[in-house]
């Protein structure tokens, strides 16, 4: 059934209970195999990739080695940490990872893992991940004190008990949490997060940028004609305006967005306009790495994708935040322009 919803007006609830029954890997990465990760062969660090998490993957869950093994064995980490720039395929490879683990796993964007433990508390949290094999956290980061601290108790604890981490980041481990808050103050327990991972590093050039012909926003008319096919089309679509959504975001936690985009094929944000608060450009950030991960329709109109950030926010400590959406943003925009087209 077609229909046209506003964002604005809703408000999910999900407990942690009902969050811990949806840690699976995104529409846009259902299919995401590592037979369908091509590395490209100007990037040898792509291949080595591949080679390096399909065999960290098929040696979770093996039997324990015999004993003479063992002290070889525990020199090799029990994490792997996905470091790369944009759209160089690391999310890709961890959710491979996941469809090929055996069960127990569970994949979760960081800030989904915090939502869950702030939901849960530690120990209960710690609890629900310790029977894993395999626990994927997309886009590691460190926004602030207290989730540095909870990171180092909650990762030392599950693996210990034996579960495997594969992480994603734009930041390499010992430099999380720069220009963000006092990270200096903060090296001892930095250093023990980052002492988990082996780093795997991967180069290369935006892969979106493949897809993006054309990542202007639309124009009104554009939008009015977009949102009149959607819905012929039998898909559910939101239409909101960007400032009222903006605003709105304050009040849904992060946590929840996800569950607020569910049932939905399209997302469209009218008049987009330069963003003049860090707080609101975090948010809406969080919003369409959301939309991005759900594989939805996204069109826009109003400014620039290029406009949105303030350049001081760009030379910042959330930078690649920002230029991560700014991706994403324009292959979502240049996505529809071809949907439109074909
Ligand atoms: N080598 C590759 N072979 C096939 N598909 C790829 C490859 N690299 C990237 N992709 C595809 O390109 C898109 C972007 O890749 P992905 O989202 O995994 O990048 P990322 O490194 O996680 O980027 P970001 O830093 O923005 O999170 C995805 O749809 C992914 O499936
Ligand atoms: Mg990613």
């Amino acid at each position: 059934m077609s229909a046209v919803f506003r964002l604005v007006d809703r408000r999910p609830h999900l407990t942690g209970a009902d969050l811990l029954t949806r840690l699976v890997p995104p529409r846009r990465f259902a299919s995401a195999r590592f037979a369908t990760y091509l590395p490209d062969p100007a990037h040898p660090s792509q291949a080595a990739a591949l080679a390096e998490m399909e065999r960290f993957t098929a040696a979770i869950g093996e039997a324990p080695k015999p004993k003479r093994w063992r002290k070889q064995a525990a020199a090799a980490a029990p994490a792997r940490y996905l470091d790369g720039g944009y759209g160089v395929g690391k999310t890709h490879l961890l959710a491979a990872a996941w469809h090929e683990a055996r069960s127990p796993k569970s994949y979760l964007t960081f800030a989904e893992l915090a939502g869950i433990i702030g939901f849960l508390g530690m120990e209960s949290a710690i609890q629900a991940f310790s029977a894993h094999r395999l626990l994927c956290v997309d886009e590691f980061e460190l926004d602030d004190i207290a989730q540095t601290l909870m990171t180092v108790t909650f990762l030392r604890a599950v693996i210990a008990a034996g579960v495997k981490v594969v992480a994603t980041s734009n930041s390499l481990p010992d430099r999380l949490g720069e220009g963000r808050f006092a990270a200096d103050d903060f090296t001892r327990e930095i250093a023990a997060i980052a002492s988990h991972f082996d780093v795997v590093r991967i180069d290369g050039p935006d892969y979106r940028a493949k897809a993006r012909v054309e990542a202007d926003p639309f124009s009104a008319d554009e939008i009015e004609a977009m949102v009149q096919t959607l819905t012929a089309g039998g898909a559910s679509a939101s239409d909101d305006e960007f400032a009222e959504l903006v605003a709105h975001l304050r009040v849904v936690p992060p946590v929840q967005v996800a569950a607020a985009l569910e049932g939905l094929d399209a997302v469209v944000i009218r008049d987009l306009a330069p963003l003049d608060n860090q707080g609101a450009a975090l948010l809406f950030v969080h919003l369409i790495d959301e939309v991005y991960d759900s594989g939805l329709t996204f069109v826009a109109s109003g400014c620039a994708v290029a406009d949105l950030f303030p350049a001081a926010y760009r030379r910042g400590g959330y930078r690649k935040k920002y230029g991560r959406c700014e991706s994403r943003l324009a292959a979502l925009l240049g996505e529809a322009r071809i949907a439109t087209r074909s």
